[in-house]
């Protein structure tokens, strides 16, 4: 190394260090700015303000009495699964966004709401917004930097449509694909939730929280809800401490690095013992342990479903174990309903049964986390992030996550890629021309459907068009007849749209319809090329021999130019299985390491070109 070129590395390194060092004394000082405009706010608090503020309602709740949220002090509305809007376009979002700020805005201390939704592939309940793949097909990529950029996209068409807050990622680690959650998840192993969960927090947050194109990310479901046992949704799982806290902490570690503001508690117990009401669980391991400084947020309706006497005994359960804010759904006049949360609160105070040391903390955090978003200054609705929502230039990260998210699992004399100059295509599958399959649930709806489930999107049929010379013939026949003299098949199978414990399975083998519509196909004697849409690894050891290629493709969303893009070749194939994927149902649950059999494809499988 000559002299000068040594000096210029130190000089670097020096400047370097400076500017870390200035902005971390720069955070610091922001830190302690923040702070002290929580003491304050806080000091000018009534009870009914703090306990507004630990008050999440869901829209559907409380839409006929807007002025609740001015009355109550409400700190927090979502839009659950199925509670939607009339207006489902980006403007209409928006609309709504601002209606609801303009209550917050009218309480003395003009205290902004968090507005939480589950946008949890994308800003998957509004119309025309881009939708990625689910966690599942993400967590194939192998690629955090690309999910970083997807969840950055979706960040910005939650920002545009003046929401500021999602309920994502979920980085349950899976363990049973009975589950009907598990799409949800980044895949099986504790690395692929610590990896994609930091990365997917990072994309939501930004650099700044206080960035006009960051929202709030809510890590779920603390913890073990991957691990239930049989796969139930809401389950039990039942394992000892220190297996819980080598699969299923190891995001949250992770996603709390990365600065997560949120973090959602889950259904599950874990050995009996529910986690909403598990003190040892969210306070002294996730705030004292872990250090997490956000605030956590109930499940919905999940504080109801803790033993007791009543909603009264809950609720003191579920504060005194460190729940910091409460997510309610139902109305006014039913059991449980805001209002009862709200009164129940405030008696367990006056009781001394919550104490207000309690309270504050969990005021104290959830006002920090709106300071650091920097709420009280920000404009609800950015007019020119509104006009990206679903733009072209969004639709490309998507594109891209769908090409790196598809696992080649067999591909026989070089069956694929496919040229593009062929005469005759066969399409055929009752997903390969259907939008609502390709995303899956959470999709518009809490549970997804199938069909033309939204504006906007590409099919593979669509896709397969687009991708030929006009010349090139391409005919779609649903069951798979008639194949006859084509030069292949592209047949897209799999499951229909399904959400939380509407997909518990006990039986994943494919649908009879899927299997026919292959042999139709195959008995054509021309090459077949499945393409699985699926919420996880299914039963495909009777089809595969009837397939040249397989390709398992998740749930997409609605980039189904990602798929072709394979399919031709214009990019390789790079997935790798993102949980271990076995033969039958007998297999089940399969992971990693699990000794002693032989799955059909293990983890990390994938073959390309
Ligand atoms: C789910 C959560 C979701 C919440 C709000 C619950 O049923 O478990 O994942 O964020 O609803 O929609």
């Amino acid at each position: 190394m000559t002299r000068k070129f040594y000096f210029t590395i130190l000089l670097s390194a020096i400047l370097l260090m400076g500017f870390a060092g200035e902005t971390s004394m720069e955070k610091k000082s922001d830190d302690k700015a923040i702070n002290k405009k929580v003491k304050e706010l806080i000091s000018k608090m009534s009870l009914d303000e703090k306990v507004g503020q630990m008050t999440q309602v869901d829209y559907s709740a409380i839409k006929e009495n807007l002025d609740d949220i001015r009355k109550y002090y409400i700190g927090s509305i979502l839009w659950g699964g199925d509670t939607e809007i009339d207006d489902l376009s980006p403007a209409g979002w928006a609309k709504v966004a601002e209606q609801l700020q303009s209550y917050a805005l009218q309480t003395p201390l003009k205290i902004p709401l968090l507005t939480g939704i589950d946008a949890v592939h994308g800003h998957n309940n509004v119309n025309g917004a881009v939708i990625f793949p689910h966690n599942i097909g993400l967590g194939c990529t192998r690629n955090a930097k690309l999910v970083e950029k997807a969840a950055a996209v979706t960040a910005e068409e939650v920002a545009g449509t003046g929401i500021n807050w999602t309920f994502a990622p979920c980085v349950a680690v899976v363990r049973d694909e009975r589950w009907g959650r598990t799409y949800e998840g980044f895949g099986e192993t504790p690395e692929l939730a610590k990896m994609m969960g930091a990365a997917y927090v990072k994309g939501l947050q930004g650099k700044s929280l206080a960035a006009n194109t960051s929202i709030l990310s809510c890590t779920k479901h603390y913890m073990g809800d991957g691990g239930t046992t049989g796969g139930k949704d809401q389950g039990n799982t039942e394992i000892d401490e220190k297996t819980l806290r080598k699969l299923h902490l190891a995001g949250y570690i992770d996603a709390i690095k990365a600065g997560t503001g949120s973090i959602m508690a889950s259904y599950n117990s874990w050995n009996g013992e529910q986690l909403h009401g598990h003190k040892y669980l969210l306070t002294d391991v996730l705030k004292k342990e872990l250090g997490f400084k956000g605030f956590i947020v109930s499940d919905y309706a999940a504080i109801d479903k803790l033993p007791g006497t009543g909603y009264k005994e809950q609720i003191e359960k579920s504060i005194n174990a460190g729940m910091d804010m409460a997510m309610i759904p139902n109305g006014h006049g039913k059991k449980n309903s805001y209002l009862d949360y709200i009164t129940f609160l405030k008696e367990l105070v006056n009781e001394g049964k919550v104490p207000m040391t309690r309270i504050d903390d969990a005021v104290a955090r959830i006002l920090k986390v709106k300071l650091q978003m920097d709420l009280f200054n920000k404009k609800t609705v950015d007019n020119n992030l509104l006009a990206k929502v679903g733009s072209e230039e969004h639709r490309k990260v998507a594109r891209e996550c769908v090409r790196q998210s598809l696992v080649l699992l067999k591909n026989d004399n070089k069956t694929l890629p496919l040229k593009k100059n062929l005469n005759k295509i066969f399409v055929a599958g009752s997903s390969a021309d259907d939008l609502g399959n390709q995303c899956g649930g959470w999709t518009i709806t809490w549970q997804g459907k199938s069909g033309k489930v939204m504006d906007g999107g590409t099919t593979v049929l669509d896709a397969i068009k687009n991708s030929v010379p006009e010349k090139t013939i391409v005919t779609y026949s649903k069951d798979g007849t008639g194949a006859e003299g084509y030069d292949v098949a592209v047949v897209v199978i799999g499951e229909k749209p399904y959400a939380e414990m509407f997909g518990d399975k006990q039986n994943l083998a494919l649908s009879e319809e899927d299997i026919k519509t292959i042999k139709n196909a195959k008995t054509a004697g021309i090459p077949v090329v499945a393409v699985l849409f699926s919420g996880r690894p299914m039963l495909i050891d009777e089809v595969l021999k009837d397939c040249n290629a397989f390709v398992a493709a998740w749930l997409p969303g609605t980039e189904g130019q990602g798929i072709t893009d394979v399919l031709f070749g214009d990019f390789k194939p790079v997935g790798k299985l993102s949980h271990t994927w076995a033969k039958n149902m007998d297999q089940i649950p399969l992971n990693k390491g699990d000794k002693n059999i032989k799955p059909l494809f293990p983890y990390g499988y994938g073959l390309s070109y």
